[in-house]
């Protein structure tokens, strides 16, 4: 009878473990990245998108450590649903290079995840001591 009793009180204590360890889970953000070749005066886009974690969750995008908003003409921040933010620069200009964060934030942890923007300019090559030295500019 005693070990009846002790044994429901372990199924339990197991059920609602299980239930709260489920309903906490931080937000974790699949990586992204800025393709290889962007050119001055396109646009470009990235995606940040979580693949666990639970909701309600908070986005923040970064470059350079500073927080980005929505700027007419420059960026557009776009939440496409619950998950997903896109990230989009409008207008691609020596000014873009910079190191890009999203992060997001739920009631339990934040993630966060980073890429490098490198805009190169128009290419130039430059006959250097025989062979062909390129280099790039923002010219
Ligand atoms: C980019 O920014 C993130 C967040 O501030 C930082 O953790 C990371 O080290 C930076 N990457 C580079 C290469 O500076």
């Amino acid at each position: 009878m005693e070990l009846k009793w002790w044994t429901v009180v372990q199924l339990i204590l197991i059920q609602s473990w299980c239930v709260l360890s489920s309903g906490s889970r931080p937000p974790a953000i699949k990586p992204f990245h800025f393709s290889d070749v962007v050119s001055e005066g396109s646009r470009t886009a990235v995606i940040c998108v979580v693949t666990n974690g639970d909701v309600p969750l908070e986005f923040k995008w970064f470059k350079d450590g500073k927080s980005l908003q929505s700027e007419e003409g420059h960026f557009a921040i776009q939440l496409i649903d619950e998950f997903t933010s896109i990230l989009t620069i409008k207008k691609l200009d020596s000014h873009s290079n910079g190191n890009y964060t999203c992060r997001v934030t739920n009631s339990v942890g934040s993630d966060e995840k980073s890429d490098i923007l490198v805009m190169r300019g128009k290419i130039i090559e430059i006959e250097h001591l025989g062979y062909l030295d390129v280099t790039y500019c923002n010219c």
